[in-house]
């Protein structure tokens, strides 16, 4: 959610921020802009739209110098218009300023500054910090910044800068990520270390309240009192693979993501199955075997599609290893006051390791003194830090903003995690053995499901014009109705809800008419029988039926208007065998419905504000 590039060095700035932003676009296209410094004069180019737009601004009027700030912007307070757009001025444009987060007490900061005479000249939040920077800046910026961010509420990732230093960033971070990148041409300020990749060889990672100070060949990390303060400095070429932020032959990063699956889930599983012991072993949980045995409860906490692999993370840990799970909203979690005694763990999932409300739940139960894990793609992320042990996704940057990969990937580890935590205590080794045999074939299992996308398509063309669908399924498939129906409205715009298929005769089923697709999921299982019955209920009352369902069904296919056929696999692997096509037919409605794939309206990749 939102993305900030910053450069000083000896290059032409704006490429390099018109680069950074191009792979931070994802995190919010409402604007962009940008602002460079030649000494004598700041150059401020900005524009509501997408990142194309400011590129035609700065063709037609380029923006000089070799140091500057940049940011996309994803709208909370103010329109998605010029004025609104970062970078912010001070009111006689030597101060410039780039914010990612919420600046929450701004209304009371903008009166005083309004009633002392400061002009404004936008309706966001950000922009009174240009003004406070300014009304203490005597010279020394760092100094500026910390006196203005003493005076505010809320979160921030800033980078400023200003016209009577040159050379000279300052950024600082609360509650928003930042880092610092070390390269031969200069040094870098960014939102995200993958905008720096190919820029910068080093990379340091800002923590809460700290502030740092850029110039052309030298940085330090300062303390929110601006003591120095040591810091470690990480090798940036962990984070991006070759050719992983473009697309390739692909239309969409959407679709690229999907295909990507039969890796991805081999790089979740790569190294981390022993066959010998039937069992799963993961370098970073920092847990021993005697504090395993002890956790008798866990609550999964996450967001959006994130959290509805955590819900299907509930069935696995009680299946295998027999532990009680709960699973919460990371934004309702943050604000209750569960009892929960020591034994509990308490697991964040996230794809970005980013999501403020993921984070804040994660700090509270942490205050609460319980040990906290994180499933994390993003390597380096806020969360994947605080965490007190964690498993990595290594399923590549997640562009697309309807996540794809990271769900499956999420669900794999959720998997591993449970075998490990069974095999601590009742799960035998035959049955470790098993599980392991069915993991080991799964990557395989999604290549030959991704054969279903012709199917799809068909599906897609007689469908995309319905105003709602319902998603269905039971035990396992229940939390991929649910994400099913998130893929199609996100992406879409087309009303889905996700329901257990029984519940739906408790009040849904009103909506079902002749208009009103429901997709059901009803690959072979323990709930067969009775997802069919439920089934023939919305037949019964004219509704058309798309099932996902186990190849060659004549059971379905004797019952359902349309079938999208996938490999059968374990019941507790259906969950991603089956969450394959839901992404795929949300893609191709979603392309019929002439919608922007990547980029859907309103939504943005990473949230990092509450
Ligand atoms: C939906 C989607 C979001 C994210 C949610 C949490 O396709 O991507 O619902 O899952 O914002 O994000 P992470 O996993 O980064 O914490």
């Amino acid at each position: 959610m939102c993305g900030i590039v910053g450069f000083t060095g000896r290059r032409e700035a704006s490429p390099i921020l018109l680069e950074g932003l191009r792979r931070l676009e994802y995190r919010g296209y409402d604007s962009a802009g940008l602002v460079t410094s030649t000494g004598s004069q700041l150059h401020l180019r900005k524009k509501a739209g997408r990142l194309s737009e400011l590129g035609k601004v700065v063709s037609a009027h380029p923006a000089p110098g070799c140091h500057g700030i940049s940011h996309t912007r994803w709208a909370t307070h103010g329109g998605a218009t010029d004025n609104n757009s970062h970078p912010h001025l001070n009111e006689t444009n030597d101060i410039a300023l780039v914010h990612n987060g919420v600046i929450e007490n701004f209304a009371a900061l903008k009166h005083q500054l309004q009633t002392s005479g400061v002009q404004f000249r936008s309706d966001t939040d950000t922009e009174v910090l240009a003004h406070l920077i300014s009304h203490y800046y005597h010279g020394d910026l760092v100094t500026a910044v910390r006196q203005a961010l003493a005076l505010v509420k809320g979160t921030y990732g800033i980078a400023v800068i200003a016209k009577a230093e040159p050379g000279v960033i300052v950024g600082a971070r609360l509650g928003s990520p930042l880092v610092v990148g070390v390269g031969a041409d200069g040094t870098y300020l960014a939102s995200d270390a993958n905008a720096l990749a190919g820029f910068a060889e080093k990379v340091v990672y800002l923590t809460d309240r700290q502030i740092c100070v850029l110039s052309e060949t030298d940085w330090e990390v300062r303390d929110q009192d601006l003591s120095p303060v040591s810091v470690s400095v990480s090798d940036i070429k962990n984070f991006l693979g070759d050719g992983d932020a473009e697309k390739g032959a692909f239309p969409h990063f959407m679709l690229k993501e999907i295909y990507e699956q039969p890796e991805t889930l081999a790089n979740a599983m790569r190294g981390r199955l022993e066959a010998d012991n039937a069992t799963a072993h993961f370098g970073g949980l920092n847990l021993g075997a005697q504090q395993l045995r002890q956790i008798d409860r866990v609550v999964m906490t996450a967001c959006g599609t994130s959290y509805h692999a955590a819900l299907v993370g509930e069935y696995l840990f009680e299946e295998f290893a027999r532990v009680p799970v709960e699973v919460e909203y990371a934004s309702e979690l943050r604000y209750r006051n569960p009892p929960m005694d020591r034994n509990t763990v308490v697991l964040a999932l996230t794809q970005s390791g980013e999501t403020a409300d993921t984070l804040a739940a994660l700090r509270e139960s942490k205050r609460m003194g319980h040990t906290t894990l994180a499933i994390c793609n993003a390597v380096g992320s806020s969360i994947a830090r605080e965490a007190d042990g964690g498993v990595y996704l290594h399923a590549g940057p997640e562009i697309g903003v309807a996540s794809t990969k990271a769900f499956t990937s999420q669900v794999a580890v959720l998997a591993m995690l449970a075998l490990y935590l069974g095999r601590t205590r009742h799960l035998s080794s035959t049955q470790g053995q098993r599980i392991i045999a069915e993991l080991q074939a799964l990557p395989g299992v999604i290549r030959k499901t991704l054969e279903c996308h012709d199917q799809v398509k068909l599906v897609a063309q007689k469908y995309a014009g319905a105003k709602n669908v319902l998603y269905l399924g039971r035990q396992y498939l229940y939390p991929v109705a649910l994400e099913g129906a998130l893929k199609l409205k996100e992406i879409s715009y087309i009303h889905a809800e996700g329901y257990p298929a029984a519940e739906m005769k408790h009040g849904p089923i009103a909506l079902v008419d002749e208009n009103t697709p429901s997709v059901f999921l009803v690959p072979r299982g323990n709930v067969f029988d009775k997802v069919m019955s439920n089934m023939q209920e919305i037949k019964a009352r004219g509704g058309p039926v798309i099932a996902i369902a186990s190849a060659g069904d004549h059971e379905v296919s004797a019952v359902a208007d349309d079938v999208i056929e996938i490999p059968d696999v374990p019941e507790y692997l259906q969950p991603i065998v089956t969450a394959i096509p839901l992404q795929l037919l949300a893609y191709e409605i979603a392309l019929l419905c002439g919608c922007d794939v990547d980029k859907p309206r309103n939504l943005a990749k990473s949230v990092t504000v509450e």
